[in-house]
């Protein structure tokens, strides 16, 4: 049955972001829902693009959830639901499958939550990755622990923005974690420390070709600014360089491995320092975090949320085109600030194309057409930021923002 237009999306996000996405799929004719969070009900949506905003009380079960989508779907006819956020993936792919709505299914979410389930898969269809071993069985752990040099990470399989990552030094330093962890020790994954340059790699996935493609650097590995404190830098790296043609060419490989049919993707590598080769960290199915969209329009005039709600609104019809784009340069800098509201206007070198406003936070997304101007700006402003700004926070065991 041809599908009848306009269609309705349920767009589900605990997180506030997303607002183009919606914006997008209103300016093309559909209707959309948002189910969030009741602690979002005041946040900044785009309310003249929602025909209905449902708010969810925290922690309520995925089961009850379904039971609430199911009876909005006896009066509202759902064509699409989409998690805006990593979190919400789970949920929206049971509903998918409990309403029989096209789209990711639960087997390939696995791929794209589950740090064990993406490595696996990555490792069986020949894309490189750190040596690792899942954490059930201990003879496997113990023989995994004399045969891979350490040191190595313990992380979390569900978690991002490097929560609860642990590196262990010395095998006799795992156990008493493990132990510690008790039950919840199979939620996470043993792999080896790569020390190396960590690098992103944002896509735009249409009927399982990747059709768009931007390749940048993070100035510190993500783990040193998370645990550590400090400055979040990334920038594009130069086109053509063997860096972009070789991440490119790992990424096209690693999408067709994990299955991603249609949406947008955000991968990260480690190049290590010890042999040069690429090693495949993690892989999302959604927008990249940290201003990395505005960084990468900037670059390029590609803003991931639209083109994913345009994949999303062609669902595989074939009508999808990618729009003309830019091969520019772009940076983006954020630390947390000490300061509510802090002053960046002293940053302001003709490349400072955009400034990142958010409560005690100072950003700015940087625009050259040279390569080599960005990286060397935001080192400079990296550090006048680390001075200025910069405050540190504890190293988090739970997400926030
Ligand atoms: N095997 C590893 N070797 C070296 N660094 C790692 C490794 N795994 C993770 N890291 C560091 O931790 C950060 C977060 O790890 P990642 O697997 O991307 O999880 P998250 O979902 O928390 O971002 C990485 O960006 C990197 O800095
Ligand atoms: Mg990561």
């Amino acid at each position: 049955m041809p599908e009848a237009r306009p269609l309705t999306f349920l767009c589900i996000t605990t997180y506030e972001k997303g607002q183009e996405f919606m914006r997008e799929c209103k300016r093309q004719g559909c209707s959309v829902i948002l189910l969030t969070a009741e602690k979002l009900r005041d946040a900044d949506w785009p309310r003249e693009t929602l025909s209905d905003t449902f708010y969810l009380p925290a922690e309520i079960p995925v089961a009850d959830i379904v039971k609430a989508v199911t009876h909005l779907a006896r009066n509202h006819k759902l064509d699409r639901i989409v998690a805006l956020d990593e979190y919400d993936m789970e949920t929206a792919a049971t509903l998918r499958e409990h309403l029989r709505i096209p789209g990711m299914g639960l087997t390939t979410m696995r791929y794209f939550r589950d740090k064990l389930a993406m490595r696996m898969r990555a490792l069986d269809r020949h894309v490189r990755v750190p040596d690792f071993v899942p954490v059930v069985n201990h003879d496997d752990i113990r023989y995994y622990l004399e045969h891979v040099p350490g040191p190595w990470v313990l992380k979390p399989r569900q978690e991002a923005s490097a929560i609860g990552i642990k590196k262990i030094a010395a095998a006799d330093e795992l156990w008493p974690v493990l132990e510690q962890l008790g039950d919840k020790q199979s939620s996470y994954l043993l792999e080896r420390f790569v020390p190396g340059e960590v690098y992103h790699v944002d896509s735009v996935v249409s009927e399982n070709e990747v059709v768009f493609t931007n390749v940048s650097k993070y100035g510190k590995p993500p783990m040193n600014v998370a645990q550590g404190g400090g400055v979040f830098t990334s920038y594009t790296v130069p086109r053509g360089s063997d860096a972009d043609s070789g991440l490119r060419a790992i990424n096209r490989d690693l999408i067709a491995a994990l299955g991603l049919v249609r949406g947008v993707a955000h991968a990260e590598f480690i190049q290590a320092h010890a042999d040069g080769n690429f090693y495949f960290l993690e892989c999302a199915a959604r927008v990249g975090g940290a201003y990395i969209n505005e960084m990468v329009e900037a670059a390029t005039g590609i803003n991931l949320w639209r083109e994913w709600a345009r994949i999303e609104i062609a669902g595989g019809d074939g009508s999808y085109q990618l729009p003309p784009l830019r091969e520019e340069y772009a940076g983006v800098i954020v630390s947390l600030a000490r300061q509510e509201d802090p002053d960046t206007s002293a940053y302001n070198d003709p490349e400072v194309h955009l400034r990142i406003k958010k409560h005690h936070h100072a950003g700015l997304v940087l625009k050259s057409a040279d390569p080599r101007k960005i990286p060397s700006l935001l080192e400079n402003y990296a550090r006048r930021f680390a001075e200025e700004f910069t405050a540190v926070e504890p190293p988090r065991d739970k997400p926030t923002a």
